[in-house]
């Protein structure tokens, strides 16, 4: 059987064969677990750092802040950095303030469960993305 010859290969070999089966799990390991930077290192002023927990706690299920894949909602990276947001709103606070208030199809409201101070650090936080 294949998988016994590779065991009685010489041992380089061998090595070589265990190295290349973990491969895709390092790897895919790593995409997973992006390591978390903290605020310091991402330059985030107080303000910026409050709106990130607010993030965290109320965003980041749906929204990849660090990744330009999707989860259950676009990706927010860079999302101030464009003129236009996924959906061909102007990206402005404006706009996305709306959209995190009221809610967009599939996305829930937050204007009763995110306080004027909270709104403000959360956009102000999605401008460092
Ligand atoms: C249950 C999942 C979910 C949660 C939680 C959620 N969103 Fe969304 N969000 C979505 C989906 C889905 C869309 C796409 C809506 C559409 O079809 O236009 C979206 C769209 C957006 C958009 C517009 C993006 C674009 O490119 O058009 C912004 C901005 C946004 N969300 C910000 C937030 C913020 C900030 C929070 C936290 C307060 C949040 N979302 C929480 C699912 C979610």
């Amino acid at each position: 059987m294949a998988a016994c010859q590779l065991f009685s290969a010489p041992r380089p070999l061998r090595s070589l064969a265990f190295l290349l089966a973990l491969a895709p799990v390092l790897v895919f390991s790593a995409c997973e677990n992006e390591v978390r930077k903290s605020d310091a290192e991402l330059g985030l002023n107080p303000q910026q750092a409050s709106g990130r927990r607010v993030f965290d706690s109320y965003c980041a299920r749906c929204h990849r802040a660090y990744s330009s894949r999707d989860l259950q909602g676009p990706s927010l990276q860079g999302m101030f950095r464009k003129p236009y947001l996924s959906s061909g709103l102007p990206a402005n606070d404006d706009r996305a303030g709306d959209i995190i208030r009221y809610g967009r199809s599939k996305m829930p409201g937050y204007g009763q469960v995110l306080d004027q101070q909270q709104l403000a650090d959360l956009l102000a936080y999605l401008h460092t993305l």
